[in-house]
């Protein structure tokens, strides 16, 4: 479904939007619930091409959201699930502000949603003996998008999409004496520079990890900036010696070492390549 319709049914379900908060007692909205319904809208627009053509055979989706805050995207996915796609889902919300935590038990609960769990605790420590089909985060802030990647990648889930912000490890690392000082002296295009390296080096450690990586936009970039979209899905067959080039050579050239690598051991090959 294309975002605009899908952004439709979801403003025709009043219930829903009270329930998250994106709309007042009223059925009142403001900018900011409006700017946060459309990012959900497109998220879940790409996630549910991804489920269609992915997991096509399964009735249930077994769904991990982490960094869930209020679960918008986690709930909103839920049910788009069930009405578009008729596919059950099970839903685990992790989030290390407990408050939240409590607010997502008591919105769940509201809508009816027997199948959703939430989980307060940091992403790198959540653990599971169930299996997930889709792990997801939504603006999980800074190095809490690579404990998600991370994670996913820990758990085995077979597909894994994350939609990052403030992006803020690389910047400070990127020092002088790297081959692109020319561009990066200019402050603006060093902050820019340092964002798409951040997330372009998650896709490459995803693609090291034996994922196929896409990289989409949710919406565009006029109503966020933070509207990339880092998608990445399990290929089965053996990972191939050297996967790892890319991401190796990126973080050579800048002298960096991504958080990311600290978090997942065992991914990169040995020595520099
Ligand atoms: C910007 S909010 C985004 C919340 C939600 N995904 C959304 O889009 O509305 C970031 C959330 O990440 C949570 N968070 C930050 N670091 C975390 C970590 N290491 N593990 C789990 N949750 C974390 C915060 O408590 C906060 O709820």
């Amino acid at each position: 479904m294309e975002q605009d319709a899908l952004l439709n049914h979801l403003q025709g379900n009043e219930n829903l939007l009270k329930a998250i908060g994106l709309c007042g007692p009223g059925g009142q909205t403001d900018r900011r619930k409006a700017k946060k319904l459309r990012e959900v809208a497109g998220f879940c627009e790409i996630i549910l091409t991804y489920v269609g053509r992915s997991l096509a055979g399964q009735e249930c989706v077994r769904v991990v959201e982490f960094s869930c805050g209020k679960s918008y995207l986690g709930i909103v996915l839920v049910l788009l699930l069930r009405d578009l796609l008729q596919k059950e889902a099970e839903l685990v919300g992790v989030d290390v502000n407990a408050d939240l935590v409590a607010k997502c038990h008591r919105i769940a609960a509201s809508l009816g949603l027997e199948k959703a769990r939430f989980v307060a605790g940091r992403t790198l420590e959540f653990r599971s003996d169930a299996g997930f089909d889709l792990a997801v985060a939504l603006h999980a802030c800074d190095t809490a998008t690579d404990e998600a990647i991370a994670k996913g990648i820990q758990l085995g889930v077979p597909l894994i999409l994350t939609v990052p912000c403030c992006q803020n490890q690389i910047r400070g690392q990127i020092k002088s004496g790297h081959p692109l000082t020319a561009m990066t002296e200019f402050g603006p295009i060093r902050y820019r520079l340092a964002n798409l390296l951040t997330d372009v080096l998650r896709a490459q450690f995803l693609h090291s990890a034996g994922y196929h990586v896409e990289m989409l936009e949710i919406s565009s970039p006029r109503l966020t900036p933070k509207n990339l979209c880092i998608c990445a899905r399990k290929v089965k067959r053996a990972l191939r010696p050297g996967r790892d080039r890319g991401y190796k050579m990126l973080r050579s050239f800048f002298d960096v070492r991504p958080k990311v690598e600290r978090f997942c051991p065992g991914v990169l090959s040995e020595g520099e390549g």
